[in-house]
């Protein structure tokens, strides 16, 4: 049997783009075989900084049925809402009490975020002790994320170890894997920039969920170079190597059979060419999207999940429980 499990925790915020699907979205599917996969839409992780209701309810629906139109299986994966299951806020409390304040002062993503804010939360503080709960209620092996989680996995490992220093082995130490970027996206209008949500110009910035006729304006507005061949050379043509790029990761094909195939265009008709092409793939996108939006299938989805997490969570912290002295009610 394959031990492997797989935590991904995923923020219900911002409005995620077609440089998040290629560089992560769309491979969350993609090794659903391997192990157990599971998918965390983190809502009690977003309240650690000022959230507007409405807009976090929907959000964490929307990046919930993105996961779901980026090919995960419901059946083979566990995807569930954070919030759904209180087995996380209730370890979360327990290994509070095994984690240091002089520890999480030294947490970095908490002194970048806290600064200069008027109002700190006590929840944004404890943001990773509640991130180690997630991960250790399902005995997870690997926790896929960028280098700026390294640091809360690691605190998530020093807990587990003190926890079963102190009271036998309980949880399994899970390891950091960052994932491979599937393709780098730079912005449309700048690309010596990543393509970024919180870039100034929208127009450089392709949403997932974006009407796919004013995405190919876009497009065809997007930034180009100097010369007029279309060749793929980050140097010289940032632009259309950008262009060369995402046409080549949603069509599926390698940048320089991408290279052959608009030989001999100018960049206006190449432009056409990718503008086409990312207008097929967010309508494709899209719809998948939307059937699974509009229906009552992503709240059954999400409330099974949430009982299967359960399911395995609770022994977990029963079992917890059990070594603190907790008594059975
Ligand atoms: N902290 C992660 C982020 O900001 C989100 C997260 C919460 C997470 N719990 C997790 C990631 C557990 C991996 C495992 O991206």
């Amino acid at each position: 049997m394959d031990k492997r499990v797989v935590f991904s925790g995923i923020q219900p915020s911002g409005d995620l783009h077609i440089g998040n699907y290629i560089g992560a979205v769309r491979q969350w599917a993609k090794g659903q075989d391997a192990g157990l996969n599971i998918f965390c839409v983190v809502d009690m992780h977003a309240i650690t900084i000022p959230q507007d209701p409405k807009t976090l309810a929907q959000k964490t629906k929307e990046i919930s049925a993105i996961i779901l139109a980026a090919g995960v299986d419901p059946e083979k994966s566990l995807l569930f809402v954070q919030s759904h299951n209180p087995d996380h806020a209730n370890l979360g409390w327990v290994l509070n009490c095994y984690l240091s304040m002089g520890q999480m002062g030294r947490m970095i993503q908490y002194k970048e975020k806290s600064e200069g804010k008027g109002f700190v939360s006590v929840g944004l503080f404890d943001y990773p002790a509640l991130m180690a709960a997630d991960i250790l209620l399902y005995d997870t092996t690997e926790v896929p994320v960028g280098e700026d989680q390294k640091q809360h996995v690691e605190l998530t490992r020093d807990v587990a170890e003190r926890f079963n220093a102190k009271y036998g082995e309980t949880f399994v130490l899970p390891e950091l894997k960052i994932p491979k970027v599937g393709g780098r996206v730079m912005g449309l209008t700048d690309p010596s920039k990543k393509m970024s949500k919180s870039d100034s110009n929208s127009n450089g910035v392709v949403g997932l969920l974006e009407d796919p006729g004013s995405v190919r304006k876009k497009i065809m507005a997007a930034v180009t170079d100097s010369g007029s061949e279309v060749k793929y050379d980050w140097d010289k043509k940032p632009g259309i190597s950008n262009l060369l790029e995402i046409y080549s990761q949603l069509a599926g094909v390698s940048v320089s059979e991408s290279e052959t195939r608009f030989a001999g265009l100018n960049y206006g008709q190449f432009k056409t060419a990718v503008a086409d092409e990312v207008e097929r793939f967010l309508t494709n996108f899209q719809k998948k999207y939307y059937e699974i939006a509009d229906s009552e299938k992503l709240d059954e989805i999400l409330r099974n999940g949430a009982e299967r997490s359960y399911e395995m969570s609770h022994k977990k912290l029963l079992e917890v429980y059990d070594r603190v002295g907790f008594v059975k009610p």
